[in-house]
């Protein structure tokens, strides 16, 4: 599948050496307790279509996977058959959560070398899987809490998904919302943690340190959190970095390594172009936004100059927005999709912006405080 690159804004690390080229972002793999609903779920609120599928019916007997795409953006439903199995205990353990952050590369037993020898741990070593469409190579490396990155090579492959898959259409009605690519993906590690895993991506994977948020960027009067973003030699992989920070309250950060009982990713963000539409949609579909109030709109115009979506608009469906020295973006965070509060979305708008809307880091956080506080774990 040739589909996978997305056109993320270039930077200024291009033209550097990159002893570790990735092409995208290959898939993303949760784990979750019921593959079949979830896919229904995202195919119905989220306007992705079932493209491939692998289990009982495919000669698989542990487990089944339901493969979803929009866009550029592949995401992976993986239960498991039965209650030993390892895919049953990381449920157990963790909730619904993402297991892998699979990328896309030329050369995935290279790749794999590459970050072996300068410090990564192995989660499985490469393989070649073959079927009637070609051949893919994979290999695995460990990252925070029980999260892996799969690194895919597939220019050799024109199957559906990967060698084991079977193609497969939606039956449910599905409409596309306009997501077309994953923004960047974000991780939540324990206090302390986040410098350690920062270098990890700059030693292992040659990534470059884009921002750094300290607990004075986002704040609240009860909580805090400290961020740190990496990024690929391209541009294309984005890794932002979360810890929390004291605050007179439990950060959002350490009520999401509660309930995950581990470090783990805690949201993912899409990119649509016409965020009105898409968010239109998807409130139509179902899906649950955080509530920013409607103040937040006061000091839109003043703070973000001119923008090309009416303001009105954005205030209805509670889009923010914020700008920096490239452009502005608009952004909006779901609630939880599963039933801890760990997971989310965001869905984002670039309008040049390179940035992570810090202009609405308090809105947003206020937001998921008093989300907190219905929970009864601020
Ligand atoms: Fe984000």
């Amino acid at each position: 599948m040739d589909t996978m690159t997305q056109t993320a804004p270039k930077t200024a690390l291009q033209g550097t050496e990159d002893f570790f080229p990735i092409n995208g972002t290959d898939h993303i793999e949760f784990y979750v307790g019921n593959a079949k609903q979830s896919a229904l779920y995202y195919q119905a609120a989220f306007g992705f279509e079932w493209v491939a599928y692998m289990g009982p019916e495919t000669g698989v007997r542990d487990r089944v996977s339901y493969v979803l795409q929009q866009g550029k953006i592949r995401i992976v439903l993986t239960a498991a058959l039965s209650p030993e199995h390892e895919i049953a205990r990381h449920v157990a353990l963790h909730g619904d959560g993402v297991k892998v952050l699979a990328l896309w590369v030329d050369d995935a037993e290279k790749s794999y070398y590459t970050a072996i020898e300068r410090g990564a741990e192995s989660a499985f070593a490469p393989k070649v899987l073959r079927d009637e469409h070609g051949e893919v190579v994979l290999a695995a490396i460990k990252t925070y809490g029980e999260t892996i990155h799969t690194l895919v090579e597939r220019s050799r492959y024109n199957g559906p998904f990967l060698p084991g898959y079977e193609a497969r259409r939606s039956v449910y009605p599905v409409k596309p919302v306009g997501l077309k690519y994953v923004d960047h993906c974000v991780g939540n590690v324990e206090l302390g943690a986040m410098n350690k895993w920062v270098k990890f991506y700059q030693d292992v994977m040659g990534f470059k340190l884009l921002i750094t948020f300290d607990d004075k960027d986002i704040s609240t009067e009860y909580s805090a959190l400290m961020s740190k973003v990496v990024s690929n030699g391209n541009g294309y992989i984005k890794f932002p970095i979360n810890e929390p920070a004291k605050g007179l309250k439990k950060s959002q950060i350490e009520e999401y390594l509660d309930f995950y009982r581990s470090a783990g990713v805690q949201h993912i963000a899409l990119a649509t172009d016409d965020i009105v539409a898409t968010v239109t949609q998807l409130r139509a579909n179902g899906v649950d936004f955080l509530y920013v109030p409607e103040t937040y709109y006061d000091d839109v115009p003043e703070r973000v100059g001119k923008i090309e979506e009416n303001l009105e608009d954005l205030k209805r469906l509670n889009i923010l927005v914020d700008r920096d020295e490239d452009g502005y973006l608009l952004q909006l965070f779901t609630k939880p999709v599963q039933d801890r509060p760990t997971v989310f979305y965001e869905i984002i708008q670039r309008r040049g912006a390179k940035s992570f809307g810090k202009g609405n880091f308090k809105a947003l956080f206020e937001a998921i405080e008093r989300e907190q506080a219905l929970r009864g774990t601020l």
